[in-house]
């Protein structure tokens, strides 16, 4: 979907609360409009990966890096692991308005906190490893472009173990949330990665499930419903869509994102109707 007239840009808003946050112009959506930007990445990205429990490398996929809350609060979480050696975080974006608008208002951004000496090399350079003073290794990958042509592309980064994935909404960006797309990027993680995203929509689900996920509830997201995981491995959701859930779905009047191929619905339809997932 083209961007509009707007441009990728980024104004500075403020939450009902006060809190400082950051309005998507094109598609005027607020970043995490309730808690703010920050609270929601480390409340629903990094506590629901449970990277504070992992160690050795881990890589992090940052989908739809925006003003860099997810990147940062990650980046404070490999910080706090010390069993953690190595940690790259792989930022996907169109561009980097978002950071550069953070930057420039770091002051009303506490968040930055640590990350402050390498935001602006982030903004410099689209590849750093930065070694800390305990020797582990922070290792940072922008992958700049259209995600859609991203997946399609030979770009070389490495496969995932924790996905956080948060582009705006199926509504908003339909083309972020289709089968290809979660087709795609299952064949970029790990088969016990986890795949994290604020959304409960149904056509997001359905397309998880289809692409060779299972797929589980996460927690609240904000004031909202409760969020979703994926995993190629059942073993590592806690809790799965039970079910009941496809009944759910066959009444859905919102099964698939708006430009989802007729040829893939089928395959949704027919995939979900014989998930293992329902047999566990
Ligand atoms: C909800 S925001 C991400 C917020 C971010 N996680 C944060 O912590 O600030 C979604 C991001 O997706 C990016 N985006 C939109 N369409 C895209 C596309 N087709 N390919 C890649 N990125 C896209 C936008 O530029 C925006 O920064």
């Amino acid at each position: 979907m083209p961007i509009n007239d707007a441009g990728n840009k980024y104004a500075l808003v403020y939450t009902e609360s006060g809190i400082p946050t950051f309005r998507h112009l094109a598609t005027q959506e607020t970043l995490h409009g309730q808690v703010g930007p920050y609270e929601e990445a480390q409340k629903l990205y990094v506590e629901s990966s449970a990277i504070q429990t992992k160690n050795g490398k881990c890589i992090v996929y940052d989908i739809g890096m925006g003003c860099g809350a997810q990147l940062i609060a990650m980046f404070h979480a490999f910080l706090a692991n010390k069993n953690l050696t190595h940690m790259t975080i792989v930022s996907f974006d169109l561009e980097k308005e978002g950071l550069v608008l953070l930057w420039q208002n770091k002051e009303l951004f506490p968040y930055i906190n640590q990350f402050t000496h390498i935001l602006p090399m982030c903004l410099e350079k689209n590849h750093l490893l930065v070694n800390l003073e305990d020797g582990r290794l922070f290792e940072w990958i922008f992958i700049q472009g259209d995600f859609v042509q991203t997946l399609e592309s030979e770009a070389k980064y490495p496969y995932a173990d924790i996905i956080c994935y948060d582009f705006f909404s199926p509504a908003s960006h339909p083309q972020l949330w289709t089968y290809n797309i979660f087709s795609k990027l299952r064949e970029r993680v790990k088969e016990d990665s986890l795949l994290i995203t604020y959304s409960s929509a149904t056509c997001i689900r359905a397309a998880l499930l289809a692409s060779g996920f299972f797929v589980g509830m996460g927690i609240a997201s904000g004031k909202k419903a409760r969020s979703t995981l994926a995993s190629p491995t059942a073993q590592t959701l806690k809790e799965l869509l039970p079910p009941e859930w496809k009944n759910r779905f066959a009444r859905s009047q919102a099964q698939f994102s708006s430009l989802e191929k007729d040829e893939n619905k089928a395959i949704i339809k027919e995939r979900i109707a014989t998930h293992s997932q329902w047999d566990l």
